[in-house]
């Protein structure tokens, strides 16, 4: 093990420095400690897919996610285990598959549209921003309703995942304890189920080509032919939007910063759109034809992963990479690490969308990029994910110039996402004034 001192990074306080300093040690299991106990961090493709994969139930999530997590999101994907996980993976994966995420394209492309008229022009934090265009999207995808609309639905949603953020870091009084705090979290679950319940009872049958990631839900059948209880419904509905919103806001924010700090990228972008003949509103065919807007944001996913790190604790004694670990010690995945490996990725730290390009895609090793993570728990919605990454990312720079307001990068922390710890400003201009200028 190594020393830690009083300078060594802790993760209440500093996530993201102690995964930094565990890859600086070199060690392939880097061990760490988190408060008393002992935890460690992995980065190398192959642990991650022996912990991920091939043994995912020596290496379950651990009670502390589960206890923070459960209160908001009750027995969703992110927090259910076992039959009942299987149950609901096999029912809600196929709604949020191509089939039925392509048709919602045009509510992606029309809410980045809208917001890049609406977006003050000068300098601006972006991360408010595209943090209610994200909103907006899955309010919409889910259930037909932008949240701007929704004011009380809206107010809500903010406090109950406030409130799992704080408890996912371990700074509130468990659940159960009626605290001013639990009590509003409390309140606005119940707020947000009572909103919810009214729209799921709303429309019956929808025709398929209007159909909504919660009408989609509600007709899915097990293969006893049952659809799903309603609790069990609200639940995966809150998890979906806890899972997709923040992520996404994230991820864009990072995107839209890298872009202003590199023109020459943000310009060939803006020249592709322009020469695929995108000159209006971009439908699915334009953004097929523009593969350099989604290489732009895996790029940028794989620079600034918001799922930096997973966590998984070893169910009972056990090796992995040769160290022996207790039962119940944390270990960390972190695609953070491991996206910023010389050997993985060369000259890592250079943002280079070409290496996401159509002739290079082969050349990425196995599992050495996993912004989705990966095996029975990995991402069910990647896909829409990623269409609405290029659907936001196309669209913004088809309207929108970036520039970058201050000369250092944006400080990132890591608060169950990877996020920028003080926002984004950067200089937003129109585009066509550009061009006429
Ligand atoms: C850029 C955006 C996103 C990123 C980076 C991301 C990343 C991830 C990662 C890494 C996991 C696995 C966590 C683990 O193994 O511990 C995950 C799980 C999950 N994601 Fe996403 N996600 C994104 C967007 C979305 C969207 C749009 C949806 C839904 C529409 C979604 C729904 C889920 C769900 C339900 C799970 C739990 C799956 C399970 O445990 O079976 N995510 N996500």
């Amino acid at each position: 093990m190594k020393s830690w001192t009083d300078r060594t990074p802790r993760l209440a306080t500093d996530a993201l420095g102690l995964l930094e300093a565990a890859g600086a040690t070199g060690d392939e299991v880097a061990e760490v400690r988190v408060g008393p106990l002992k935890a460690v961090v992995i980065s190398h493709p192959t642990l991650i897919r022996e912990v991920l994969v091939e043994r995912p139930d020596d290496f379950p999530k651990g009670r502390r996610q589960h206890a923070a997590l459960r209160p908001v999101l009750g027995y969703g994907l992110l927090t259910s285990d076992g039959d009942l996980h299987r149950r609901q993976r096999r029912l809600v994966q196929p709604t949020l598959v191509p089939a039925e995420i392509d048709r919602q394209v045009g509510v992606m492309v029309d809410e980045a549209a809208a917001a890049a008229d609406a977006w003050p022009r000068g300098v601006c934090d972006v991360v408010p921003l595209v943090n209610a265009l994200a909103m907006d999207i899955v309010g919409r995808m889910l259930f037909g309703r932008a949240l701007r609309d929704e004011g009380a639905l809206a107010a809500s949603i903010v406090t109950a995942f406030e409130w799992e953020m704080r408890a996912l870091s371990g700074v509130v009084a468990p659940a159960w304890v009626p605290t001013p705090g639990n009590r509003r979290m409390r309140a606005a679950v119940a707020s947000i189920d009572a909103r919810l319940n009214e729209l799921a009872g709303q429309s019956h049958a929808p025709p398929a080509d209007s159909r909504t990631i919660l009408d989609a839900l509600r007709q899915r059948r097990d293969a006893d032919g049952m659809t799903m209880a309603r609790p069990q419904l609200l639940d995966e509905v809150r998890t979906i939007w806890g899972a997709a919103h923040e992520t996404s806001a994230d991820a864009q924010a990072w995107c839209l910063d890298l872009l202003a700090r590199h023109p020459e990228v943000q310009e060939r972008l803006a020249r592709e759109i322009d020469e695929s003949g995108g000159s209006g509103t971009l439908d699915l065919a334009d953004l097929e034809a523009i593969p350099y807007a989604m290489a732009v944001f895996k790029e940028a996913l794989r620079l600034y992963p918001p799922a930096a790190a997973m966590l998984r604790a070893a169910r009972r004694s056990t090796t992995l990479g040769g160290v022996r670990l207790r039962a119940g010690t944390l270990v960390f995945i972190s695609p953070y690490l491991m996206h910023r490996r010389d050997d993985l990725f060369p000259d890592p730290l250079r943002f280079d969308p070409d290496r996401f390009g159509p002739d290079r895609a082969q050349e990425t090793p196995r599992h050495a990029y996993l912004p989705f993570g990966v095996g029975k728990r990995a991402c069910v919605g990647s896909y829409m994910a990623l269409l609405e990454g290029q659907a936001l990312t196309a669209t913004l720079v088809q309207r929108l110039r970036f520039a970058p307001a201050d000369p250092r990068p944006p400080d990132a922390e890591l608060v169950i996402n990877l996020r920028p710890a003080r926002g984004v400003r950067l200089v937003l201009t129109d585009r066509s004034d550009r061009q006429e200028g």
